[in-house]
């Protein structure tokens, strides 16, 4: 995917392992084969994004392949509509699932994240993509660059989705259904709260083709638990007695519950 300069927006060419613009702005690519194009005024903190930890704990759970079933859905949906070309992976996270989806549809993926923890564990494990650091804010792309958008777990901006996308492109948003792993808050909470939650949103710009609903079941034992825990947003939220509840927790069967929602850019 043709890459702008995170600085003045105008085209990047690559000369070897290096990105340079007509402006002579420059970037290099890490030794781990990911570009960083996250520039300090995009920067609210010094290490942005997804900390190692989560990173660690996330790519561990996921290629042990619990949620193999999301990634089963995003791949039958993709194939349905006969998605190929250009996939852009916004908040791609380590890559477990848009790598994987490329290489199924046989397409090219561009992984950008504003944690460089998850693009260099990406970038070291799925070669012959392209991983950047990067902000969904101001996504370092064309206009009309992608034939897919992707956007799983993490944040939908629908302008700027909508500006990237080609005309007719698609966008898969994967969001958590309220009633997402209630066997973990119901460790980790004294209470459970039941908060309506849209995931079904209305984007301006995009008409929805379908929302698919994905429920499944699995069990993780030891290690798999924390993992587990460690990737959800109760990480930040969890007290003192939750957290003694979870440590003594040796085996948790739990029920994945989420939505895939396709749509087009109109
Ligand atoms: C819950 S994780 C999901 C990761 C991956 N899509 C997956 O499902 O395995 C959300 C990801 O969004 C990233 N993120 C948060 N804010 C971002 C931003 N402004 N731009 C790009 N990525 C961002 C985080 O670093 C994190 O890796
Ligand atoms: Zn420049």
């Amino acid at each position: 995917m043709n890459l702008l300069c995170p600085i003045c927006g105008f085209q990047l060419n690559q000369r070897e392992r290096q990105f340079v613009c007509p402006q002579n702005h420059s970037f290099d690519m890490a030794r781990q084969g990911y570009v960083n194009l996250l520039t300090v005024q995009q920067k609210h903190s010094l290490n942005p994004g997804d900390t190692r930890e989560q990173v660690l704990s996330r790519r561990e759970f996921l290629e042990a392949g619990y949620y193999a079933p999301i990634l089963d859905a995003l791949t039958a949906e993709a194939k349905r509509l006969g998605i190929s070309g250009q996939i852009l992976d916004v908040g791609c996270g380590e890559g477990y699932y848009s790598a994987r989806l490329a290489d199924a549809l046989g397409a090219e993926l561009t992984g950008l994240d504003i944690s460089k923890e998850a693009v260099r564990w990406a970038a070291a494990k799925y070669k012959g993509k392209q991983w950047l650091c990067a902000t969904a804010a101001h996504i370092p792309v064309a206009d009309g660059s992608a034939d897919l958008l992707t956007s799983l777990f993490a944040l939908t901006l629908p302008e700027e989705f909508h500006r990237v996308l080609k005309p007719g492109g698609c966008y898969f948003q994967v969001l958590a259904a309220e009633d997402h792993l209630l066997g973990l808050k119901g460790i980790i909470y004294d209470r459970l709260h039941f908060k309506e939650k849209n995931t079904v949103p209305e984007l301006p710009g995009f008409e929805l083709v379908r929302s698919v609903p994905i429920r499944f079941a699995f069990t993780v034992e030891g290690q798999q638990v924390r993992n587990l825990f460690a990737m959800t947003p109760h990480v930040f939220r969890i007290g003192k007695e939750g957290a003694e509840r979870l440590r003594k927790t040796e085996v948790l069967t739990d029920t994945a519950s989420c939505v895939l929602n396709v749509f087009r850019r109109t």
